[in-house]
Protein backbone atom coordinates (compact mmCIF):
# COMPACT_ATOMS: atom_id res chain seq x y z
CA UNK A 1 0.00 0.00 0.00
CA UNK A 2 0.58 3.01 -0.31
CA UNK A 3 -0.55 -0.44 -1.08
CA UNK A 4 -0.11 -4.09 -0.73
CA UNK A 5 1.05 -5.44 -3.68
CA UNK A 6 -0.02 -2.98 -5.89
CA UNK A 7 1.69 -2.67 -9.38
CA UNK A 8 2.53 0.87 -10.07
CA UNK A 9 0.76 2.14 -13.05
CA UNK A 10 3.04 3.12 -15.70
CA UNK A 11 3.64 6.99 -16.46
CA UNK A 12 1.39 8.09 -19.27
CA UNK A 13 4.35 10.30 -20.05
CA UNK A 14 6.85 7.89 -20.89
CA UNK A 15 9.50 6.12 -18.08
CA UNK A 16 10.06 7.87 -14.61
CA UNK A 17 13.65 9.76 -14.97
CA UNK A 18 14.70 7.18 -12.10
CA UNK A 19 12.48 3.78 -12.18
CA UNK A 20 11.77 2.75 -8.98
CA UNK A 21 14.33 0.19 -8.34
CA UNK A 22 11.33 -2.26 -6.88
CA UNK A 23 11.00 -4.14 -10.14
CA UNK A 24 8.36 -6.30 -8.79
CA UNK A 25 6.13 -3.57 -8.05
CA UNK A 26 5.66 -4.51 -4.13
CA UNK A 27 5.29 -1.18 -2.59
CA UNK A 28 5.02 -2.77 0.97
CA UNK A 29 2.90 -0.30 3.59
CA UNK A 30 4.18 3.19 3.05
CA UNK A 31 0.85 5.23 3.75
CA UNK A 32 -2.86 4.62 4.59
CA UNK A 33 -4.22 7.86 2.54
CA UNK A 34 -5.64 6.97 -0.26
CA UNK A 35 -6.02 3.09 0.23
CA UNK A 36 -9.34 1.64 -0.57
CA UNK A 37 -11.32 0.67 2.81
CA UNK A 38 -11.39 -2.95 1.01
CA UNK A 39 -7.51 -3.01 1.48
CA UNK A 40 -7.71 -1.95 4.68
CA UNK A 41 -10.28 -4.31 5.87
CA UNK A 42 -8.49 -7.12 4.59
CA UNK A 43 -5.55 -6.06 6.50
CA UNK A 44 -7.68 -5.57 9.79
CA UNK A 45 -9.29 -9.44 9.36
CA UNK A 46 -6.16 -11.23 8.92
CA UNK A 47 -4.90 -9.14 11.85
CA UNK A 48 -8.53 -10.20 14.09
CA UNK A 49 -7.57 -13.60 12.93
CA UNK A 50 -4.13 -13.43 14.55
CA UNK A 51 -4.96 -11.71 17.50
CA UNK A 52 -8.11 -14.50 17.95
CA UNK A 53 -5.56 -17.42 17.56
CA UNK A 54 -5.48 -20.25 20.13
CA UNK A 55 -2.33 -19.51 22.50
CA UNK A 56 0.19 -21.89 21.02
CA UNK A 57 -1.36 -22.07 17.92
CA UNK A 58 1.21 -22.31 14.63
CA UNK A 59 1.27 -19.16 13.13
CA UNK A 60 4.18 -19.17 10.85
CA UNK A 61 3.96 -18.34 7.44
CA UNK A 62 5.37 -20.34 4.51
CA UNK A 63 6.54 -17.28 2.45
CA UNK A 64 8.70 -15.78 6.02
CA UNK A 65 9.62 -19.34 7.97
CA UNK A 66 13.20 -18.60 8.83
CA UNK A 67 13.78 -15.73 6.43
CA UNK A 68 15.37 -12.39 8.07
CA UNK A 69 12.82 -9.15 8.66
CA UNK A 70 15.15 -6.23 8.96
CA UNK A 71 14.01 -2.81 11.89
CA UNK A 72 15.87 -0.42 10.45
CA UNK A 73 15.09 2.13 13.00
CA UNK A 74 16.63 5.38 12.72
CA UNK A 75 14.59 7.04 15.34
CA UNK A 76 13.79 5.73 18.84
CA UNK A 77 10.95 3.29 19.35
CA UNK A 78 9.68 1.07 21.96
CA UNK A 79 5.94 -0.13 21.12
CA UNK A 80 6.75 -0.55 17.35
CA UNK A 81 10.22 -2.36 17.02
CA UNK A 82 9.39 -4.65 19.40
CA UNK A 83 5.78 -5.35 18.02
CA UNK A 84 7.60 -6.09 14.61
CA UNK A 85 10.21 -8.12 16.14
CA UNK A 86 7.38 -10.34 18.17
CA UNK A 87 5.55 -10.45 15.06
CA UNK A 88 8.21 -11.34 12.57
CA UNK A 89 9.05 -14.21 15.52
CA UNK A 90 5.52 -15.43 15.27
CA UNK A 91 6.07 -15.98 11.79
CA UNK A 92 8.38 -18.22 11.81
CA UNK A 93 11.14 -15.34 10.81
CA UNK A 94 14.05 -14.05 11.85
CA UNK A 95 13.86 -10.75 12.94
CA UNK A 96 17.08 -8.38 12.97
CA UNK A 97 17.26 -5.18 14.44
CA UNK A 98 19.94 -2.68 13.12
CA UNK A 99 20.30 0.31 15.66
CA UNK A 100 21.56 3.78 13.75
CA UNK A 101 23.89 4.77 16.62
CA UNK A 102 25.74 1.26 16.54
CA UNK A 103 26.04 1.07 12.42
CA UNK A 104 28.01 2.10 9.70
CA UNK A 105 25.59 5.08 9.80
CA UNK A 106 27.98 6.86 12.48
CA UNK A 107 30.66 6.55 9.83
CA UNK A 108 28.00 8.04 6.94
CA UNK A 109 26.60 6.07 5.12
CA UNK A 110 23.49 6.92 3.87
CA UNK A 111 20.01 5.59 3.79
CA UNK A 112 19.77 3.96 0.97
CA UNK A 113 22.63 2.62 0.93
CA UNK A 114 22.02 0.86 4.26
CA UNK A 115 19.36 -0.55 2.75
CA UNK A 116 20.91 -1.69 -0.24
CA UNK A 117 23.55 -3.54 2.06
CA UNK A 118 20.69 -4.60 3.94
CA UNK A 119 18.98 -6.21 1.32
CA UNK A 120 22.09 -7.66 -0.32
CA UNK A 121 21.60 -9.69 2.99
CA UNK A 122 18.45 -11.72 1.54
CA UNK A 123 15.76 -10.09 4.03
CA UNK A 124 11.99 -10.75 3.16
CA UNK A 125 10.98 -7.35 4.08
CA UNK A 126 12.53 -4.36 5.95
CA UNK A 127 10.32 -1.82 8.91
CA UNK A 128 11.86 2.06 8.46
CA UNK A 129 11.75 4.58 11.23
CA UNK A 130 12.85 7.62 10.13
CA UNK A 131 12.61 11.16 11.35
CA UNK A 132 12.41 12.19 7.60
CA UNK A 133 8.85 12.29 5.92
CA UNK A 134 9.02 10.13 2.98
CA UNK A 135 12.59 8.24 4.55
CA UNK A 136 10.66 4.67 3.77
CA UNK A 137 9.14 5.56 0.49
CA UNK A 138 12.75 6.42 -0.69
CA UNK A 139 14.01 3.04 0.46
CA UNK A 140 10.99 1.30 -1.37
CA UNK A 141 12.23 2.94 -4.51
CA UNK A 142 15.42 1.16 -4.07
CA UNK A 143 15.16 -2.24 -2.94
CA UNK A 144 13.08 -4.74 -4.57
CA UNK A 145 11.78 -5.98 -0.70
CA UNK A 146 8.62 -5.01 0.48
CA UNK A 147 9.03 -2.22 2.90
CA UNK A 148 6.47 -1.14 5.79
CA UNK A 149 6.79 2.64 7.16
CA UNK A 150 7.41 2.44 10.90
CA UNK A 151 6.77 6.16 11.08
CA UNK A 152 8.28 8.47 8.91
CA UNK A 153 8.48 12.74 10.41
CA UNK A 154 5.14 14.04 10.55
CA UNK A 155 4.23 11.90 7.45
CA UNK A 156 2.28 8.42 8.63
CA UNK A 157 2.65 5.39 10.71
CA UNK A 158 0.30 3.36 8.97
CA UNK A 159 0.76 0.23 11.14
CA UNK A 160 -0.25 2.36 14.15
CA UNK A 161 -3.34 3.29 12.39
CA UNK A 162 -4.61 0.03 11.32
CA UNK A 163 -4.15 -1.39 14.63
CA UNK A 164 -6.58 1.69 16.39
CA UNK A 165 -8.92 0.98 13.90
CA UNK A 166 -9.01 -2.77 15.55
CA UNK A 167 -9.01 -1.60 18.64
CA UNK A 168 -11.96 0.88 18.18
CA UNK A 169 -13.64 -1.96 15.59
CA UNK A 170 -13.03 -4.77 19.06
CA UNK A 171 -14.85 -1.86 21.55
CA UNK A 172 -17.80 -1.01 19.60
CA UNK A 173 -18.05 -4.87 18.05
CA UNK A 174 -17.75 -4.05 14.48
CA UNK A 175 -14.97 -6.44 13.71
CA UNK A 176 -17.71 -8.42 11.50
CA UNK A 177 -17.27 -5.82 8.58
CA UNK A 178 -14.90 -3.23 10.09
CA UNK A 179 -17.75 -0.55 9.01
CA UNK A 180 -17.49 2.64 11.10
CA UNK A 181 -20.74 4.22 9.77
CA UNK A 182 -22.73 6.11 12.36
CA UNK A 183 -19.36 6.59 14.87
CA UNK A 184 -17.05 9.28 15.78
CA UNK A 185 -13.40 9.39 16.58
CA UNK A 186 -12.10 12.73 18.17
CA UNK A 187 -7.96 12.75 17.86
CA UNK A 188 -7.32 15.68 20.56
CA UNK A 189 -3.89 17.31 20.43
CA UNK A 190 -0.76 18.43 18.33
CA UNK A 191 -2.33 17.02 14.98
CA UNK A 192 -0.21 19.39 13.25
CA UNK A 193 3.01 17.05 14.11
CA UNK A 194 1.38 14.03 14.36
CA UNK A 195 2.34 11.42 11.68
CA UNK A 196 -0.55 9.01 14.17
CA UNK A 197 -2.82 11.51 13.57
CA UNK A 198 -2.68 11.83 9.70
CA UNK A 199 -2.52 7.29 9.42
CA UNK A 200 -5.87 7.74 11.75
CA UNK A 201 -7.65 10.01 9.83
CA UNK A 202 -6.86 8.18 6.81
CA UNK A 203 -7.90 5.00 8.34
CA UNK A 204 -11.15 5.91 10.21
CA UNK A 205 -12.70 8.34 7.54
CA UNK A 206 -12.33 5.08 5.13
CA UNK A 207 -13.98 2.97 6.73
CA UNK A 208 -16.53 5.52 7.28
CA UNK A 209 -16.18 7.21 10.97
CA UNK A 210 -16.76 11.12 11.18
CA UNK A 211 -13.19 11.81 12.30
CA UNK A 212 -12.85 15.48 14.53
CA UNK A 213 -9.79 16.76 15.15
CA UNK A 214 -9.59 18.91 18.19
CA UNK A 215 -6.87 21.14 19.73
CA UNK A 216 -5.73 24.90 19.97
CA UNK A 217 -5.63 26.22 16.64
CA UNK A 218 -1.92 26.35 16.05
CA UNK A 219 -2.07 22.36 16.53
CA UNK A 220 -5.51 21.12 15.28
CA UNK A 221 -5.52 23.63 12.30
CA UNK A 222 -8.89 24.03 10.25
CA UNK A 223 -6.81 23.52 7.35
CA UNK A 224 -5.27 20.59 8.05
CA UNK A 225 -8.65 18.83 9.42
CA UNK A 226 -10.14 19.73 5.98
CA UNK A 227 -7.18 18.15 3.77
CA UNK A 228 -7.29 14.76 5.84
CA UNK A 229 -11.05 15.02 5.06
CA UNK A 230 -12.28 15.13 8.66
CA UNK A 231 -13.77 18.00 10.89
CA UNK A 232 -12.38 20.50 13.45
CA UNK A 233 -13.52 22.37 16.69
CA UNK A 234 -10.80 24.63 19.10
CA UNK A 235 -13.72 23.18 21.90
CA UNK A 236 -12.81 19.97 23.84
CA UNK A 237 -15.66 19.39 25.55
CA UNK A 238 -17.69 19.55 22.49
CA UNK A 239 -15.73 17.31 20.57
CA UNK A 240 -15.65 14.98 23.97
CA UNK A 241 -19.31 14.81 24.09
CA UNK A 242 -19.51 13.42 20.49
CA UNK A 243 -16.91 10.55 20.50
CA UNK A 244 -17.06 6.95 20.29
CA UNK A 245 -13.54 7.00 20.67
CA UNK A 246 -10.83 9.96 21.60
CA UNK A 247 -7.47 9.39 20.83
CA UNK A 248 -5.24 11.54 22.69
CA UNK A 249 -2.04 12.66 21.28
CA UNK A 250 1.28 13.12 22.85
CA UNK A 251 2.74 16.68 22.78
CA UNK A 252 5.66 16.27 20.64
CA UNK A 253 7.95 19.01 23.24
CA UNK A 254 10.74 17.84 20.85
CA UNK A 255 9.44 19.37 17.47
CA UNK A 256 7.90 22.20 19.22
CA UNK A 257 10.27 23.65 20.67
CA UNK A 258 11.20 27.55 20.15
CA UNK A 259 8.09 27.59 17.99
CA UNK A 260 5.62 29.15 20.53
CA UNK A 261 2.75 27.14 19.29
CA UNK A 262 2.07 26.42 23.24
CA UNK A 263 2.55 28.41 25.75
CA UNK A 264 4.08 25.35 28.14
CA UNK A 265 3.07 22.76 29.75
CA UNK A 266 1.27 23.23 32.15
CA UNK A 267 -0.80 25.85 30.21
CA UNK A 268 -1.66 23.15 27.80
CA UNK A 269 -2.22 20.77 30.43
CA UNK A 270 -5.15 23.14 31.76
CA UNK A 271 -6.93 23.64 28.46
CA UNK A 272 -6.12 20.37 26.75
CA UNK A 273 -5.69 17.59 29.23
CA UNK A 274 -8.24 14.93 29.27
CA UNK A 275 -9.00 14.70 32.85
CA UNK A 276 -11.23 12.45 35.01
CA UNK A 277 -13.56 15.27 35.05
CA UNK A 278 -13.84 15.43 31.55
CA UNK A 279 -13.55 11.88 30.44
CA UNK A 280 -16.96 11.77 32.99
CA UNK A 281 -19.04 13.58 30.35
CA UNK A 282 -18.00 10.87 27.67
CA UNK A 283 -20.46 9.04 26.35
CA UNK A 284 -20.71 5.31 28.58
CA UNK A 285 -19.67 3.53 25.59
CA UNK A 286 -17.04 5.79 24.44
CA UNK A 287 -13.00 4.43 24.72
CA UNK A 288 -9.87 6.28 25.41
CA UNK A 289 -6.68 5.41 23.50
CA UNK A 290 -3.14 6.98 22.84
CA UNK A 291 -0.39 5.85 21.25
CA UNK A 292 2.14 6.25 23.39
CA UNK A 293 4.43 6.92 24.54
CA UNK A 294 2.07 9.23 27.18
CA UNK A 295 3.18 12.24 28.96
CA UNK A 296 1.26 11.47 31.76
CA UNK A 297 -0.01 14.86 33.61
CA UNK A 298 0.27 16.66 30.33
CA UNK A 299 -2.33 15.58 27.46
CA UNK A 300 -3.74 12.76 29.56
CA UNK A 301 -4.42 12.65 33.07
CA UNK A 302 -3.15 9.03 35.26
CA UNK A 303 -5.86 8.18 36.26
CA UNK A 304 -7.62 7.95 32.61
CA UNK A 305 -4.70 6.39 31.42
CA UNK A 306 -5.20 3.75 33.70
CA UNK A 307 -8.84 3.98 34.41
CA UNK A 308 -11.62 1.69 33.11
CA UNK A 309 -12.43 3.47 30.05
CA UNK A 310 -8.65 3.17 28.71
CA UNK A 311 -7.61 1.28 26.04
CA UNK A 312 -4.04 1.93 25.74
CA UNK A 313 -2.80 -1.63 26.45
CA UNK A 314 -5.11 -2.83 24.24
CA UNK A 315 -3.74 -0.93 21.32
CA UNK A 316 -0.46 -2.31 22.27
CA UNK A 317 -1.25 -5.66 22.49
CA UNK A 318 -3.13 -5.27 18.76
CA UNK A 319 0.22 -4.23 17.38
CA UNK A 320 1.44 -7.69 17.23
CA UNK A 321 -1.60 -9.34 15.10
CA UNK A 322 -1.73 -5.79 12.85
CA UNK A 323 2.08 -6.20 12.23
CA UNK A 324 1.91 -9.55 11.76
CA UNK A 325 -1.11 -9.53 8.86
CA UNK A 326 1.04 -6.97 7.67
CA UNK A 327 4.34 -8.37 6.91
CA UNK A 328 2.23 -11.93 5.75
CA UNK A 329 0.40 -9.83 3.47
CA UNK A 330 3.48 -8.18 1.83
CA UNK A 331 5.38 -11.65 1.67
CA UNK A 332 2.54 -12.98 0.27
CA UNK A 333 2.55 -10.11 -2.03
CA UNK A 334 6.34 -10.70 -3.09
CA UNK A 335 5.88 -13.83 -3.34
CA UNK A 336 3.31 -13.64 -6.27
CA UNK A 337 5.27 -10.74 -8.04
CA UNK A 338 8.66 -13.13 -8.04
N1 LIG B 1 3.21 4.54 19.08
C1 LIG B 1 4.51 4.44 18.77
O1 LIG B 1 4.92 4.55 17.60
O2 LIG B 1 5.33 4.17 19.82
P1 LIG B 1 6.90 3.95 19.74
O3 LIG B 1 7.52 5.25 19.35
O4 LIG B 1 7.32 3.48 21.10
O5 LIG B 1 7.17 2.90 18.68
Amino acid sequence: MTSIARTPAPNPRGPDPQPPRNTRGVAGVLALRGVDAADIRAILRRAAAYADAAPGADTTHPALRRRPVANLFFEDSTRTRLSFSIAAARLGAAPLDLHAAGSSVSKGETLIDTARTVEAMGVAAMIVRHRCAGAAAAVASRVACPVINAGDGRHEHPTQGLLDALTFAQAHGREDGFDFSGLTVAIVGDALHSRVARSDAAAFTALGARVVLAGPPALAPPALARALGCESTHDLDEALGAADAVQMLRIQFERLADTGAIAGPEAYARAWQLTPERAARMKRAAIVMHPGPMNRGVEIHPDVADGPSSRVLRQVDNGVPVRMATLAMCAEAAADHA
